[in-house]
């Protein structure tokens, strides 16, 4: 069983190389990210506020999400598209403060990996889902780079949301991730760290092939 983990901040690049060296080393791609913002799609779904604690965690108790064909459902519910709305984006850091639905998803997310070869990514996979992982990352780069490939995402996709927009919702989703309570995104001394700021994503890509692989 191997276990590939990787951390790092919004717009690192991690879910864009996980998915290639999935393919490319034979592993099943797992992205806990996806999982916080099912939770958050079902909180505004339902009408939830993003402070009833306790309602939340009912729903993520209730909860079964799936990963089938690079699409993610909740309850039977394909909400692919639906989970990267500014709506989701706006509320999923907070929520994934919430220590119980914390612990509830990352069961769910031990459980999914099973005793497959995984590469999953997020913000605690390192130090808390998987401490014991084969291989450790942590994916890096420059709040302003990080924010300019949002920004040329979205226009590739024709959405309009302008660079400075951006960079704020992406340094306030920065500071909650860093300073949750248990969770947090850190860096620790036995990850291996790659700074993506000036390299493209083949180059990250291969970098980290190279490791799993020889
Ligand atoms: O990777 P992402 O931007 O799709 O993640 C959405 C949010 O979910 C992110 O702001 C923090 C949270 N998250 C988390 O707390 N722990 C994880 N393992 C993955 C994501």
């Amino acid at each position: 069983m191997k276990i590939v983990a990787i951390d790092g901040p919004a717009g690192s690049g991690k879910g864009t190389v996980a998915k290639i060296l999935a393919n490319k080393c034979n592993l099943v791609y797992i992205d806990t990210g996806a999982m916080y913002r099912a939770i958050a799609y079902l909180t505004l779904k339902n009408g939830i506020n993003k402070d009833e604690e306790d309602k939340i965690i009912e729903l993520a108790k209730n909860a079964v999400i799936e990963f089938v064909d690079e699409k993610v459902f909740i309850n039977g519910e394909d909400v692919t598209k639906e989970i990267r709305t500014m709506e989701v984006t706006r509320i999923v850091s907070p929520i994934s403060s919430i220590v119980k639905l914390r612990e509830i998803l990352v069961d769910m997310q031990r459980k999914i990996a099973g005793n497959k070869d995984v590469i999953m990514e997020g913000r605690d996979i390192t130090t808390v889902v998987f401490p014991n992982a084969t291989y450790k990352f942590y994916l890096d780069a420059s709040i302003e780079e990080r924010a300019n490939r949002r920004f040329k995402e979205n226009q590739e996709k024709g959405i309009n949301v302008s660079y400075e927009e951006i960079k704020e919702s992406i340094r306030k989703r920065d500071y909650n991730d860093m300073y949750k309570e248990v969770g947090a995104l850190m860096r620790t001394e036995d990850q291996i760290y790659i700074n993506t700021e000036h390299l493209t994503i083949e180059d990250v890509v291969e970098k980290m092939r190279k490791i799993i692989e020889e």
